[in-house]
């Protein structure tokens, strides 16, 4: 089975490859469909944004797909950046600038605790489907790591003693991450369907 993956993000379409691995499922791009504008994104929460972008990309090019959104909620900025995480520092969506404005508004404050939610649309034979994947965790008082993309340096996740997203291997950060688990729960779906 073939289905597009309506986003830009060649992290994410990286991601979501090695989670798929060797099932039937091959993932398409925009650009494979001719796709190449940037996709409105003004929802004002993270599933919105998810259905709009999946919308978007079904209505315009008559196809099957799925999007993704995903924020990060800090329970001390009163879960924010939220929908605002990929332009939490400004436009530029400049994942230095905005890893630091998280640990300035934090500062040594003791409440870090914080979560990883992706939210996945799949727009697939004229229904719509929501899968949702969430990864508990807290924010780190300084960057470590070199790997992943984004907040990794600064995101721990529960249960990996203190060590970052940006210290796991890939293997490890997909089996308990946000989008392994929303990946996983589109995987499924799509596997029983065509089952069926
Ligand atoms: P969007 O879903 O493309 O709007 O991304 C939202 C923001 O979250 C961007 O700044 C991404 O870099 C960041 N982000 C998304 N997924 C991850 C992740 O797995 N780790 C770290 N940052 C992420």
């Amino acid at each position: 089975m073939e289905i597009i993956f309506a986003t830009g993000n060649p992290n994410k379409i990286k991601e979501v490859n090695q989670i798929l691995g060797d099932t039937k499922i091959t993932i398409k791009g925009l650009k494979d469909i001719g796709c190449t504008e940037d996709i409105p994104e003004t929802q004002p929460t993270i599933q919105g944004n998810a259905i709009q972008k999946a919308n978007y990309v079904t209505q315009k090019y008559q196809v099957n797909c799925f999007s993704e959104d995903t924020g990060l909620e800090v329970d001390a900025l009163h879960g924010e950046p939220g929908v605002n995480t990929a332009r939490y520092a400004g436009k530029g969506k400049d994942p230095e600038a905005n890893m630091a404005k998280i640990l300035q508004n934090l500062g040594t404050s003791t409440n870090r605790t914080a979560r990883f939610r992706t939210v996945i649309a799949l727009n697939i034979n004229g229904h719509q489907h929501i899968f949702e994947g969430i990864c508990e965790g807290a924010i780190a008082l300084q960057k470590t790591g070199t790997g992943g993309f984004g907040y990794d340096p600064i995101f721990l996740p529960k249960g990996y003693h203190g060590k970052s997203f940006a210290e796991l291997t890939k293997e490890e950060k997909n089996q308990i991450s946000h989008r392994g688990i929303a990946v996983r729960k589109l995987l499924n779906f799509l596997e029983n369907l065509s089952k069926s």
